[in-house]
């Protein structure tokens, strides 16, 4: 293979990072999970697991993928052979995500061809829903009920896939400049939201659900798993994207400040994403004399049901508003899409000597082709369990190995002196405490007590067998490709030296 492709420079690279790490999870999910979980009292929780899972994870894989060159398994595997199994774990994370994060980019698409019909299907949050479950969706009532494929989805998904895959395959100098557009983009598109949201009589109601704290919440252990699994979703940690990424810098990158860039980055653009929301929330809620909670409590639907609902209640430029807010979830979501398809598509390229164009083919093909559970009439409930047991088991596992690997099989010494030679911000004890002990007990109990939920009350009430099927098969999956990935002969040699 020839020479491994670099970044234009350490801002491309932190551009292509707060790219991935900035994207759905942000605009769709991060406003409902604070609203569902104390809302002011969210950021607690939601900070502290910034600062104490996100920040020193984001900083390990930082630090693996530029000493080690490569994808996440050899970035083990250089530490200990065996590790590299927990390598493809993460890489297997990030190819599963992907099926259905594309899924999502497709009803986004898809919505955006009906907002020329918007006052009616979004005249009222009932009219809105069954637009969203029954004309939309089709959805159907049992996971193994499938119904016919929802072909608007089929094409919004092949859509999504035929362009993440032309830019990827392109090479990183195309994926640099796709990403001076879909960065900035969002960023630009989300303040007008929230100047338009703010600017509307009874933003303020919306703002003081958003912002004002349940302190009780902060009591309830849901309620710190919840902010931690945002963490890791919303950074893209614990997938091996970041290994990826930071792997085609060189070896003298810095590293704890571009972690810490990355990371606020990300989070402050989830606080001004609940601006946008939640104003425009609390005037529809005063516009249709409801409580905001009401409104506001319909957790995923947020996106697709509640805010274009709003949206049309607006006095003028409602169609504007709404194409705008479309706009923002794909120029969001593009770039995280494609780095999820990087990550598996450069750990091919890496252990079987294979070309980019030939690799990034293969995986945009093989995951396209299992997507097509998620376009049926089945699709947003293979959707919820598959993203319920890769977020709550796989990731929280492939966090815990990380601090692991690093505070004991690497060496807390080590791994900070490695990363403070060129350290803007230098490594201290609190780093070392925090990835040896903080981190991983703190994900421990959240591993625990999901697992132990698990078996109390069958996650939102799905038939057992589909949890076991579904959930347990993704994760089967997960397992059983790390292990033939991981066994399998490679032609550089680089997974074992
Ligand atoms: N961080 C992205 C979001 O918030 O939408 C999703 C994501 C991208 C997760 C890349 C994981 C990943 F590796």
């Amino acid at each position: 293979m020839g020479e491994r492709e670099h970044w234009k420079n350490r801002s491309t690279f932190i551009m292509a990072a707060v790219g991935s790490a900035i994207g759905l999870g942000n605009l769709w999910r991060f406003p409902y999970i604070a609203a569902q979980n104390g809302g002011g009292a969210f950021l607690i929780p939601y900070f502290t697991a910034l600062v104490t899972a996100g920040i020193p994870i984001m900083i390990i894989e930082y630090g693996l993928g530029i000493r080690s060159q490569s994808s996440a398994n050899v970035a083990f595997g250089d530490i200990n052979p065996k590790l590299r199994y927990i390598g493809w774990m993460a890489i297997m994370g990030a190819f599963v995500i992907n099926i259905y994060y594309c899924a999502v980019m497709g009803w986004a698409l898809k919505y955006l061809f009906d907002i020329g019909s918007i006052s009616q299907w979004g005249s009222s949050i009932a009219a809105s829903k069954t637009h969203f479950f029954v004309d939309t969706l089709g959805v159907s009532d049992h996971p193994f009920h499938f119904g016919g494929i929802q072909w608007p989805l089929f094409a919004g998904l092949l859509v999504t896939w035929l362009t993440i895959w032309q830019i990827v395959k392109g090479g990183l100098g195309r994926v640099g400049k796709v990403l001076l557009y879909s960065v900035p983009l969002p960023v630009i598109l989300v303040i007008i939201l929230v100047v338009r949201g703010l600017t509307l009589p009874g933003a303020a109601e919306g703002l003081n659900y958003y912002l004002s704290p349940d302190w009780a919440r902060l009591l309830d252990g849901q309620v710190w798993l919840a902010a931690y699994g945002q963490i890791f979703f919303s950074l893209s940690v614990g997938f091996g994207t970041m290994i990826a990424y930071s792997s085609f810098m060189p070896r003298d990158t810095e590293i704890p400040n571009s972690a810490a860039i990355t990371s606020f980055a990300n989070c402050a653009f989830s606080f001004l994403a609940g601006f946008a929301v939640f104003s425009v929330l609390g005037y529809f809620a005063v516009a249709s004399n409801l409580p905001v909670g009401e409104v506001a409590g319909s957790g995923p639907g947020l996106a697709f049901v509640v805010y274009p609902t709003a949206l049309a209640t607006l006095p003028v430029w409602v169609k504007g508003f709404a194409a705008l807010f479309f706009i923002t979830l794909l120029s969001l979501g593009i770039d995280s899409a494609f780095s999820l398809l990087e990550t598996v598509a450069t750990a091919l390229s890496d252990k079987f000597n294979m070309s980019r164009h030939k690799s990034t083919t293969i995986v945009a093909l093989v995951s396209f082709s299992l997507g097509i559970p998620f376009v049926t009439q089945a699709g947003i409930l293979w959707l919820d369990i598959v993203d319920h047991f890769i977020l709550s088991y796989l990731i929280t596992f492939v966090g815990i190995a990380e601090c692991i690997i690093v505070a004991y099989f690497l060496g807390v010494k080590n791994f900070t002196d490695e990363v403070n030679k060129t350290a803007e911000i230098k490594l201290g004890k609190i780093f070392g405490i925090m990835i040896s002990v903080v981190t991983p007990a703190m994900l421990i109990v959240s591993f625990v007590t999901s697992l132990v939920q698990e078996f109390k009350t069958p996650y939102e009430g799905y038939p057992i067998s589909a949890l076991i099927l579904i959930g347990g098969g993704s994760l089967l999956i997960v397992i059983l490709g790390a292990a033939i990935l991981g066994r399998a002969n490679t032609n550089n040699g680089s997974e074992r030296r």
